[in-house]
């Protein structure tokens, strides 16, 4: 598979994407939030999309031992640095691909994660598809992904974040409980996430697979 331009800009954030402080006041707070909506399951097949340097799945193996974990990111950097973070976990395994066409198949997950990444989807409707074709029935996908209040914020910071090179899409909540809908989704949940330092907080949605 040949190198896309869109995951150069995260194959150079990788190198630096581990930074402790960066984690703990940006990722943990989140991950502490996926996780919290996780508690009470027993899934035996899980997929971190959007898995970067692999924290949220290695704590999902810690939390899930008899479950297997399944990380997708489309950079190289990331996923390198994520099969290290694993390296001893054969329940564990990472995959480069794209959001928007996984080569994975249908209804093989119970749980599917999915922090800090939507925004980056450029078709955020086919990434939902995807996470529909999957999930199989009554299983759950746990987002957490910037969003704004409003459709024009959203519009604003996708026209600002084009001219910077790496559109983001973050769109408000309703917009995206009205993707996971269509998509064939029941949310059953959606709240911000507190974090020091930035505003607004990122957006959790919780979601069933009808
Ligand atoms: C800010 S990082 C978040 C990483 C991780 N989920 C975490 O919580 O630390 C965003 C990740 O999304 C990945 N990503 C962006 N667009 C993607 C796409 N279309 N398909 C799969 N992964 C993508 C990037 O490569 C990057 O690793």
């Amino acid at each position: 598979m040949s190198v896309p331009a869109e995951s150069i800009f995260f194959d150079l954030w990788s190198s630096t994407y581990d930074r402790p402080g960066l984690q703990q006041a940006t990722y943990r707070p989140i991950h502490n939030a996926v996780l919290g909506r996780l508690e009470g399951l027993e899934p035996k097949r899980i997929l971190d999309l959007g898995c970067g340097t692999g924290h949220l799945a290695e704590r999902l193996s810690m939390m899930f031992p008899k479950a297997s974990v399944v990380g997708a990111d489309l950079s190289d950097g990331m996923i390198e640095r994520a099969a290290e973070r694993l390296t001893d976990d054969d329940m564990s395994d990472f995959v480069r691909a794209d959001a928007q066409h996984l080569p994975l198949r249908d209804h093989s997950f119970d749980v599917v994660t999915c922090t800090e990444s939507f925004h980056w989807y450029a078709d955020q409707e086919a990434a939902a598809a995807e996470l529909a074709r999957l999930i199989a029935p009554g299983g759950r996908v746990v987002i957490a992904s910037i969003a704004t209040v409003t459709g024009f914020a959203d519009d604003a910071i996708q026209r600002a974040t084009a001219l910077a090179g790496r559109p983001v899409r973050a769109i408000p909540k309703r917009e995206l409980r009205r993707l996971l809908e269509a998509a064939g989704f029941e949310v059953e949940h959606q709240g911000r996430i507190p974090r020091l330092g930035f505003v607004p907080w990122p957006m959790l949605t919780d979601a069933t697979r009808r």
